[in-house]
């Protein structure tokens, strides 16, 4: 069955390894099977915490060509940045007016940002989900992946559909959810880029600054004195080890690295060196492709420009119809 995929990004900065394998990857395998896709910049979700108008012009334009330049086609997808389609935030507000604010609040995602913006609790956050319950619902999405994190938002999204449906008649789909995307481990073994800390792995870094990163940062096995101690790379080697089966193709160097450590045969350094040549083998290509469109900003104002065009026609349609359900008329 072909999907309506919808996945959106904060511009809040560039992408980074686990974005690209976790997210990136998967978006260019949706396009691959023909489903109709929609990735859009989220440039409204990340006003709730703006720290610079300039950095949001920036980092938007950086994104949409990490995007292009790791396989997204615009001829194929639809890129797109969520301000150019005004009528998203006219469902917002029509969505907001079915949804109960006890039940904001009590969403773990909006806990976690009081308590990472406590001087900033602005109303943005609190109607955080349901700007993305419009984001998915407008263009009739019926698969987003997106990562753990966001699981009570689009289960906000799915049962705000099913609550206008139910109240004014089949209009919206309910979004299935995907969420098995790959977790990548960042350089202190945690989930890469959470905002707080500092182990992730920039796309664009020169290949031997990566390599620099994962020499002095990368947390190994830390019950591992010595090279010449045994190491355990399944249970304590989160950073490393994890990473070489994602990135190391074939199971079979994998495995030869796991028991090589297991058998005290590798060293952690030697084990590094062999793992940032497996992620060059990704990041080679994608930097060539990525390092042409350094300097096409015009390009890409262009694509946002017309996947703008599109993602509004569809969601326009939407839009008049939950309008006319609601009772109102534009005279
Ligand atoms: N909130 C998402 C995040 O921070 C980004 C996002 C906004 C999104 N709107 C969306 C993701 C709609 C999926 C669907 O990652
Ligand atoms: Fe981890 Fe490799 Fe060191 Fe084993 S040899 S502990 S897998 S870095």
């Amino acid at each position: 069955m072909s999907h309506i995929v919808l996945s959106g990004i904060r511009a809040t900065g560039r992408l980074h390894f686990g974005n690209f394998l976790g997210a990136v990857t998967n978006f260019v395998k949706f396009q691959q099977q023909g489903n109709t896709c929609l990735y859009f910049i989220a440039d409204w979700h990340t006003l709730t915490t703006l720290e610079d108008p300039e950095e949001l012009r920036g980092n938007l334009i950086e994104i949409v060509k990490d995007y292009i330049a790791a396989g997204l086609n615009p001829e194929q997808s639809i890129i797109y940045a969520q301000s150019s389609v005004p009528e998203i935030s006219e469902l917002c507000l029509y969505l907001s007016m079915i949804q109960q604010m006890g039940e904001l609040e009590r969403i773990p995602t909006f806990k976690d940002l009081i308590r990472k913006n406590p001087d900033n609790v602005n109303l943005g956050l609190l109607t955080y989900p349901v700007l993305m319950a419009a984001d998915i619902l407008g263009p009739k999405a019926t698969l987003v992946p997106v990562g753990e994190d966001q699981v009570p938002n689009v289960e906000l999204a799915q049962s705000l559909a099913r609550k206008f449906n139910y109240r004014f008649g089949d209009t919206f789909v309910v979004p299935e959810m995907m969420t098995q995307m790959i977790r990548v481990p960042g350089l202190d073994g945690n989930k890469m880029g959470k905002s707080e800390s500092d182990n992730a792995i920039d796309i664009s870094s020169p290949i031997a600054d990566i390599r620099e990163r994962y020499i002095k940062k990368g947390v190994t096995d830390i019950e591992r004195k010595r090279a010449s101690d045994p190491g355990d790379p399944y249970n304590r080697c989160q950073s490393v080890y994890a990473v070489h089966e994602l990135v190391t193709s074939g199971e079979t160097e994998s495995r030869e690295i796991a028991t090589a450590c297991l058998n005290a045969k590798i060293g952690c350094v030697e084990c590094k060196h062999r793992l940032v040549d497996n992620i060059a083998k990704i990041l080679g290509p994608f930097q060539e492709a990525r390092a042409k469109l350094a300097n096409r900003d015009d390009y890409i104002k262009e694509i946002i420009h017309e996947g703008g065009k599109k993602a509004r026609a569809i969601i326009k349609a939407t839009v008049e119809v939950v309008r006319d359900k609601m009772g109102i008329v534009v005279y």
